[in-house]
C-alpha cells in the first residue's frame, strides 16, 4: 500500500463515517477497504430498531466489495471517534477476504492512524477457508 492509497482510505472511511445510520448508539463508524485490484469499497455502520440485526461498518463495506467483483482485501481503514479496533465478529468476517490484511484505526476528529497492525495479530489462530480444504467457490 502506498501512502497515497493508505491516505486515500482514511479519508474515505471517515466520509463513509459520516453517513452512518447509528440513531440507537450515536456511534458513527466508517470503514474503507483497498481490494486487491486497488479499488476502494466503504461503509458505515447501519443500525435497526431491532437492535440485533445491526451491520458494522467493515460488513457493510466488506459485502459491497465481494459485490463488486472483489475477493481479496488488503487493507481497511476504521474511523471512529477516538479510534477504535473492529469487533470481534467483523475481524472474522474480514478474515475471509485476507488474513494479512493491514487494519488501520482511525480517529475520525484528527485523522490520526491510532494503530496499524495486520488482522493475523488481532485474530490470531483464526479459523478461514483453509480450514475447508481450501476449496473455494468463486
Ligand atoms: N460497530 C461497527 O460498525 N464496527 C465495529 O467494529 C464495532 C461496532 C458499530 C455497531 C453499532 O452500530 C455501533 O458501532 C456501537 O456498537
Amino acid at each position: 500500500m502506498t501512502p497515497q492509497q493508505q491516505q486515500t482510505l482514511i479519508d474515505s472511511a471517515i466520509a463513509a463515517r459520516g453517513n452512518a445510520y447509528a440513531p440507537y448508539s450515536n456511534f458513527l463508524v466508517g470503514a474503507a477497504l483497498l481490494t486487491d485490484n486497488g479499488g476502494v469499497v466503504a461503509g458505515a455502520n447501519v443500525e435497526n430498531a431491532s437492535y440485533g440485526l445491526t451491520l458494522c461498518a467493515e460488513r457493510v463495506a466488506a459485502g459491497a466489495a465481494v459485490a463488486a467483483g472483489a475477493r481479496g482485501i488488503v487493507a481497511v481503514a476504521v474511523a471512529t471517534e477516538g479510534g477504535a479496533a473492529p469487533c470481534g465478529a467483523c475481524r472474522q468476517f474480514l478474515n475471509e477476504f485476507g488474513s494479512a490484511m493491514t487494519v488501520l484505526c482511525v480517529d475520525s476528529a484528527s485523522g490520526r492512524v491510532t494503530r496499524e497492525v495486520l488482522l493475523s495479530e488481532l485474530l490470531p489462530e483464526s479459523f478461514g477457508p483453509a480450514a475447508l480444504g481450501g476449496t473455494r467457490r468463486p
